[in-house]
């Protein structure tokens, strides 16, 4: 049985986000109220086959230190925690064998093959949403990652690349290919984020699913807010197996957490997930640095926003964080802000 097999009718993932999803954003999202399931940001596979690029993606695929307990096996850590899917990238299928066959033993629950990104390097290197322009070789990179591992191997992609009706054709031809899951983002790539999600074809791309694959989970992405949110789809698509949460974290990291299903987070939750934050990336930072690496500052600021919202001085707290070097400076200015984040 695979993770996938195992997870509820309308389960919930966090969606994989670059310069998001990390190890530490992952352990934030965790605190607040886990999905079922975590994927990783994008890990390109020429990377991580190349000497040059080896360590850098190395790192990138690290799972949750922390939790590890002497003696137990890392399967069995890996079980405790919440799973995590490693999603990766690229166009070379020898090197999609290669990366695929190492994750099996690196304590992930499956691997995700990123086929709708719209980034143009991405696509101008042949990856991400550029794969649905040419599907011989995206199945070639399918084939490869699953005749190189046991994990169950799963794709997201979106509807098309210009135009929405090339689902009809695009789909059908993934869901031959006996995936674990299949997670579709319902927009093109021509779309980006600028339009809603197409929840009308919902009902067309289940039975897709239905007809071609029914074994394979279908996840759907895009435009979902929360767990309520998340539900409220469930229950009017019955045939959809899970549900896919992105930007959705930025405006509520608890939106996972049923416990805030009628409810927002306080301005102190949010203050005190900040510093559970801030304290993960202080030891990530350590860790990194022992070992001649860096985890860099500047990217934590773009999360202040999060934590920092919707209440009287809000703006003019979080304008004071940014202008913070480092996290010992952040924690300076909270401690002296305690009424602005809890009125
Ligand atoms: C900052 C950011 C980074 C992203 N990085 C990835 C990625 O590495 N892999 C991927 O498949 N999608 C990536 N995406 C797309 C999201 O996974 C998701 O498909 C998209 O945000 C739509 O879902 P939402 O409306 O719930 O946000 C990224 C999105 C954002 C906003």
């Amino acid at each position: 049985m695979n993770i996938w097999q195992t997870l509820p009718h309308g389960f919930t993932v966090l969606a994989p986000m670059e310069g998001v999803t990390d190890i530490v954003f992952r352990s934030v999202i965790e605190k607040a109220g886990a999905p079922d399931l975590f994927f990783t940001e994008f890990t390109n596979v020429s990377s991580f086959a190349s000497e040059k690029g080896r360590h850098d993606a190395l790192e990138r695929l690290e799972l949750k230190a922390e939790k590890s307990t002497p003696g137990t096996s890392k399967s069995d850590r890996a079980q405790k925690a919440t799973p995590v899917i490693a999603q990766i990238w690229g166009k070379n299928p020898a090197h999609f064998a290669e990366i695929s066959s190492a994750l099996e033993t690196m304590g992930f629950a499956g691997l995700d093959i990123n086929m709708g990104c719209p980034d143009r390097h991405v696509n101008k290197a042949g990856g991400g949403a550029a794969m649905i322009k040419t599907p011989e070789l995206a199945i070639e990179c399918i084939k490869a990652a699953k005749s190189a591992t046991n994990l169950p191997v799963s794709v997201k992609t979106r509807l098309g690349f210009t135009y929405i009706d090339e689902y009809k054709t695009w789909l059908p031809l993934l869901l031959e290919q006996n995936l674990a899951a299949l997670t579709v983002h319902l927009r093109t790539r021509k779309e980006m984020s600028k339009v809603s999600a197409h929840y009308e074809l919902i009902p067309e791309i289940i039975k897709l699913r239905d007809k071609i694959s029914p074994e394979t989970k279908l996840i759907i992405n895009g435009d979902i807010k929360d767990l309520r949110s998340a539900r409220e789809l469930s229950e009017k698509y019955p045939g959809i197996d899970g549900f896919m949460i992105g930007r959705g974290v930025f405006g509520n990291p608890f939106c996972f957490n049923p416990d805030y299903l009628d409810k927002t987070p306080t301005p102190e939750e949010l203050r005190e997930l900040l510093i559970f934050h801030l304290n993960l990336f202080d030891k990530r930072a350590e860790e990194l640095e022992k070992r001649g690496s860096r985890y860099p500052y500047e990217p934590l600021k773009h999360f202040f926003k999060i934590y920092i919202n919707n209440f009287p001085g809000a703006s003019e707290l979080r304008a004071k964080l940014m202008e913070c070097k480092n996290t010992t400076e952040v924690r300076a200015v909270l401690a002296e802000n305690p009424q602005k984040a809890t009125r």
